[in-house]
């Protein structure tokens, strides 16, 4: 079948083994599998339920690739071609063995040590620089979206995806966008029904994701689609006072450079080109400490006991100040980390987002408490791969089971997974996830 005018080799089932789910987003499964001729892994993206190859998902699905391919640089994903399996279709890419700087966020329950946030803030601003000097625009920035290699260096994945189908409601009201909460990281203008995307729709999303890398928190987490809409165009923002000005050199400058991405005036919002002028001179200053602050990471990554959230590397203030006015006064302090998701919704109906955010908050807890480990993994389905629920089976304790559990399938599985695991937690230990104030 001609893909789009795709011009590369297909990648056949027949060449691929060793198949591991790696996460799922608002278009397909993503799984880890080994080229048999290559002998390296690869990362394939495949469709939910994607049967028909004209589906306008798989259109896009496939126009990511041939973008992706355009678009060849050190900081953005490289694509390898079309997965044509039977009868699902895929992209096949570059594998990036320590996944996205969300789960990097996640793993290490806070921010990273400052000389890989400036470098982070650097090497995002060069990928974004270099697709736009391509006339390719990304439209779905986003902490999932920026991929790390072995080094924890970053490269851009997933631009040029057709956003209703991640991020707007569907016909029931909900939205598809939560399971990657791609609406978080959209300009106010992109909530009118006639807008059409522009670049400073990727600046604003920049700003977020740069508020996101620094305090290492997911903006607005107790936030629906429906309040975000609603609140963004107003004018709220993520939070500033957590961040502390004084913890590094230059931070205030790089607030200051996310405070006019997410500027309400795209006119006014900074392009990539003049973003990197700031994170390069920004990360020079960090430079040196790079080295010894992977090393940090990967070691405390690796480490058995990485799934507690002590020991934030760069501890955010933990009470955070009363909102101050930004400085200039153009810029509302967001009030939306502190609503409740409302619309009738009631404590005990939690939305996927906040049943993810207790998975996320209590992971601890949960680790010591929950008995009934495999009952719950079963329940999780084809969530769980294979290799993960028979890693999890082989460990001895259930604190072992629910490490593995978290390791290899909620850390990477993103707020469906989470939310699917809670559901499971309710049923089997319902009063730890109650006494949990869950
Ligand atoms: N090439 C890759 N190498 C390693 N992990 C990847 C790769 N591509 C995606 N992932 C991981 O797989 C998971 C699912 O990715 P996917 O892009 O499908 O969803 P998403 O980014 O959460 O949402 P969206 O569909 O909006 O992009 C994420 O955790 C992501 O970090
Ligand atoms: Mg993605």
């Amino acid at each position: 079948m001609a893909l789009l005018g795709h011009k590369s080799e297909p990648v056949l089932e027949e060449s691929l083994e060793r198949w591991e789910s790696v996460g799922s987003g608002g278009f397909g499964r993503v799984y880890k599998a080994r080229h048999k001729d290559w002998g390296f892994d690869v990362a394939v993206k495949i469709l939910h339920d994607g049967v028909c190859p004209l589906l306008p998902e798989e259109r896009a699905l496939f126009e990511e690739a041939n973008h992706m391919e355009k678009a060849s640089c050190e900081f953005v994903l490289r694509v390898y071609g079309i997965y044509q399996g039977c009868p699902k279709q895929g992209i096949v890419m570059e594998f990036m063995g320590r996944g996205s700087v969300q789960s990097l966020l996640e793993g290490l329950g806070g921010p990273p040590p400052w000389p890989l946030v400036f470098r982070l803030a650097h090497q995002v601003a060069l990928g974004m620089n270099f697709l736009h000097s391509r006339n390719l625009m990304h439209h779905d920035l986003k902490p999932s979206n920026v991929l790390l290699n072995d080094d924890l260096n970053a490269k851009l994945a997933d631009f040029g995806l057709c956003r209703v189908s991640t991020s707007a409601p569907n016909r029931n009201g909900e939205t598809t966008g939560g399971i990657g909460g791609s609406y978080k990281f959209m300009p106010p203008e992109a909530f009118e029904v006639s807008y059409e995307p522009v670049r400073a729709f990727d600046s604003y999303s920049y700003g977020v994701l740069l508020w996101s890398i620094v305090t290492g928190k997911e903006p607005y987490p107790a936030a629906n689609y429906s309040l975000v809409a609603l609140k963004i165009p107003l004018g709220d923002r993520p939070l500033l006072q957590w961040i502390d000005q004084g913890k590094a050199e230059g931070l205030k400058e790089l607030t200051d450079l996310m405070r006019s991405c997410w500027d309400a005036d795209p006119s006014k919002r900074p392009t990539f080109k003049e973003c990197l002028r700031v994170t390069e001179n920004l990360f020079s200053k960090h430079k040196k400490g790079v080295h010894d602050a992977v090393h940090q990471v990967l070691t405390r990554l690796d480490s058995p006991n990485s799934d507690h959230h002590s020991n934030i590397i760069n501890t955010p203030p933990q009470t955070p100040e009363q909102p101050h006015d930004s400085v200039d006064g153009r810029f509302k302090e967001a009030k939306i980390t502190s609503i409740k998701v409302s619309d009738g919704v009631s404590t005990r109906q939690l939305s996927v987002a906040d049943k993810a955010k207790f998975v996320d908050d209590k992971r601890a807890e949960l680790i010591q408490a929950v008995s009934e480990v495999m009952s719950i993994t079963e329940e999780l389905g084809d969530m769980v791969h294979g290799e993960a629920y028979s890693e999890i089976e082989a460990k001895q304790t259930s604190q072992e089971k629910m490490r593995a559990l978290y390791l290899r399938t909620l850390r990477s599985g993103g707020e469906t997974v989470k939310a699917a695991f809670y559901d499971a937690l309710k049923k089997h230990h319902p009063k730890t996830v109650e006494r949990l104030g869950g």
